[in-house]
C-alpha cells in the first residue's frame, strides 16, 4: 500500500507518494499561475487553478511511480495557509481567494482589536489580529465588497478547498484552522466568541477536525480528475508549516525547524499552547494530538531571492539552474557581504515587527560592491530574519536543543553554511527533505493505520542525513552583522 501527500503551495502543487516503510516511491509538481498582485500588499489566486494543478501533479506522479490509484490506501492534504477561499450556493469560487501574503486588512485588524481588545483576541485565539489572518479577509470583502460577500454560501482554506472538490466534504484541520483567527486554540474548537463578535455565521465553516483523522472519501469526480480511486480516504492534513515540521521529526519540545520556502518559518513543537503576549510569534495547534508549536515567520524569504532573479535576472545562461548560478555568484564573497545588509520586508513583515507596511532594503552599498555581494546580502538578510525568531525564543523560553532546516535554504549548500553561521549552532538536514508533502503522506498512513501516531511515524522513517557546523569566525562576524541588521528596521520605518 502506498500514501499520497499533497501540498497545494503557493507556486505549485505537490504530489508525492511514499510506501509503507516511509520511501518516496514518486513525486510530480504542477506550477500554478502566479498570484496576482493588483495594488500593493495585495495577493490573490485562483482556487480552481489549484485545482487543476492537483490533478495534474497526481496523475503525473502516479506514472512516475508506475503506479495505479487502486494501489493508494489513504490521501493527506497540506497547503499554504490563511488564504480565504469564498464560496457561493452553487459551490462556485465567488471571487478570487486573497492569500497568506496579502495584507490588505490593516484596518479590519484595528476594528478587531479594539472592538474585542487585543488582550481578549489573544485569551480567545492565543494569536493577535494580523493582516495575514483568514478572519480579516473575510472582513474586508464584507466591508469592500458586499454584494460578493453576500454571494458566500461557505468559506474554506486553499487545499481545503482542493480536497472539496476531491470529496465533496467541507472539512478543516485544526492546525490549519488556527491560522484563521477564527479558533480556540488552546481547546481546539471555533470561538464561539469571536464568532459571534464578529458575526460570522458558524454555518460557513467547515467541519473540523484533528490532522490524521479521516474526513472524506474521493468521488467518483474527484476520481476522473487526478487518477486516483473512488472511495480512496482522504485524512484532514494540515497547513504547510506543521505538515513540514512532521516531515521533519519536529514533532516533541526540543526539536526545532528553520524552514526557508517563499516565506521563512523558524517552528517550534509545544506541549501546551506557549504564548508571547505580544503576540509576535503564531501560536497555533500542531497536526499531532494534544500538541500545540509556536512560530516565527519572515513574509518574503525565499521571495526575496526570487524577487531578484525575476527583476534583475540569475546572470549569464550557462545551463545551470538560475538559483544554482546565483549561490555560485555569492559564494565568492566573504561572509558578511563587505558590509551590505538586506532587509528582507517585501511583503511587510510578521516576526518580530508585525508590520504590514514594513519595506524593504538594501543598505551599504558602494561602488565595489558586486552582484554577487547582493545575493549573498540576501541570504544573509533573510537568516538573519529567521534569527530574530530563535531570539523571541530564548526571550519567551522555548527551548533549542537541534535545529534542521528544511525548504530551498536547505537545498543549497551556501544557505545551509550561512544559517549554521548566523543561528551560531549546528544544524541538521533530514534524509527525505521533502517538505510538506511528505509530512501530509504521513499523516495519510497514520489515518490508514500504518502507523499507530505521528511519534511512531516519525521515530521510525525520519533520520538527519547530514549535519553542518558553524565556521568559527564568520558565525562571530556575522554576530556582529546581526546587530547591525536589527538596527536597520526603525531606519526604514522613520524613511516612511
Ligand atoms: C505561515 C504562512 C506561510 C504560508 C505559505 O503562517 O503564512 O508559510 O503557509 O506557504
Amino acid at each position: 500500500m502506498y500514501f499520497l501527500g499533497i501540498d497545494v503551495g503557493t507556486g505549485g502543487t505537490r504530489a508525492l507518494i511514499i510506501d509503507e516503510s516511509g520511501r518516496v516511491a514518486a513525486s510530480a509538481t504542477e506550477e500554478h499561475r502566479p498570484f496576482d498582485s493588483p495594488r500593493i500588499g495585495w495577493a490573490e489566486q485562483r482556487p480552481e487553478d489549484w485545482w487543476r494543478a492537483c490533478g495534474v501533479a497526481v496523475r503525473r506522479a502516479l506514472e512516475t511511480g508506475n503506479l495505479t490509484g487502486e494501489q493508494i490506501g489513504c490521501v493527506g492534504f497540506s497547503g499554504q495557509m490563511h488564504g480565504a477561499v469564498m464560496l457561493g450556493a452553487d459551490n462556485t469560487v465567488v471571487r478570487p481567494a486573497l492569500i497568506w501574503c496579502d495584507v490588505r486588512t490593516e484596518e479590519q485588524c484595528r476594528e478587531l482589536s479594539s472592538r474585542i481588545g487585543s488582550e481578549r483576541l489573544i485569551r480567545f485565539t492565543c494569536n493577535p489580529a494580523l493582516p495575514n489572518f483568514t478572519l480579516t479577509k473575510f472582513m474586508w470583502v464584507r466591508e469592500n465588497e458586499p454584494e460578493n460577500w453576500g454571494r458566500v454560501r461557505s468559506v474554506m482554506l486553499p487545499k481545503d478547498y482542493v480536497r472539496f472538490r476531491m470529496t465533496g466534504e467541507r472539512a478543516i484541520d485544526v492546525a490549519d484552522a488556527s491560522g484563521t483567527l477564527l479558533l480556540d486554540v488552546a481547546r481546539r474548537r471555533w470561538s464561539e466568541e469571536i464568532l459571534n463578535e464578529t458575526a460570522i455565521d458558524t454555518k460557513l465553516l467547515p467541519r473540523l477536525y484533528e490532522s490524521q483523522d479521516i474526513c472524506g472519501t474521493v468521488t467518483a469526480d474527484g476520481a476522473a480528475a487526478t487518477g486516483l480511486k473512488a472511495g480512496t480516504p482522504v485524512v484532514a492534513g494540515a497547513g504547510d508549516q506543521a505538515a513540514g515540521a512532521i516531515g521533519m521529526g519536529i514533532v516533541a519540545p526540543g526539536t526545532v525547524s528553520a524552514t526557508i520556502g517563499t516565506s521563512g518559518v523558524v517552528f517550534a513543537a509545544t506541549d501546551r499552547p506557549a504564548l508571547d503576549p505580544k503576540g509576535r510569534l503564531h501560536t497555533f495547534c500542531h497536526a499531532v494530538i494534544n500538541r500545540w508549536h509556536v512560530m516565527g515567520v519572515t513574509q518574503a524569504a525565499g521571495l526575496s531571492l526570487r524577487w531578484l532573479r525575476d527583476q534583475f535576472g540569475a546572470g549569464p545562461d550557462d545551463g545551470r539552474d538560475p538559483y544554482d548560478r546565483m549561490t555560485a555568484e555569492a559564494s565568492k564573497v566573504p561572509a558578511g557581504s563587505d558590509g551590505l545588509l538586506w532587509a528582507p520586508y517585501l511583503m511587510g513583515e510578521r516576526t518580530p515587527h508585525l508590520d504590514p507596511y514594513a519595506r524593504g532594503a538594501l543598505i551599504g552599498l558602494t561602488a565595489s560592491h558586486t552582484r554577487g555581494h547582493v545575493i549573498r546580502a540576501i541570504l544573509e538578510g533573510v537568516a538573519f530574519s529567521l534569527r530574530d525568531t530563535f531570539t523571541l525564543f530564548e526571550e519567551l523560553g522555548v527551548p533549542v536543543n537541534r535545529v534542521r532546516l528544511g525548504g530551498g535554504g536547505a537545498r543549497s549548500a551556501l544557505w545551509r553554511q550561512i544559517q549554521a553561521d548566523v543561528y551560531g549552532r549546528e544544524v541538521e538536514i533530514v534524509e527525505a527533505e521533502e517538505g510538506a508533502a511528505y509530512g501530509a503522506a504521513i499523516l495519510a498512513g497514520v489515518g490508514a493505520g500504518r502507523w499507530n501516531s505521528v511519534d511512531a511515524a516519525c521515530g521510525e522513517i525520519v533520520r538527519v542525513a547530514q549535519t553542518v557546523n558553524p565556521d568559527r569566525a564568520a558565525s562571530e562576524h556575522l554576530n556582529s552583522r546581526y546587530k547591525a541588521y536589527r538596527c536597520m528596521y526603525s531606519a526604514i520605518r522613520s524613511c516612511r
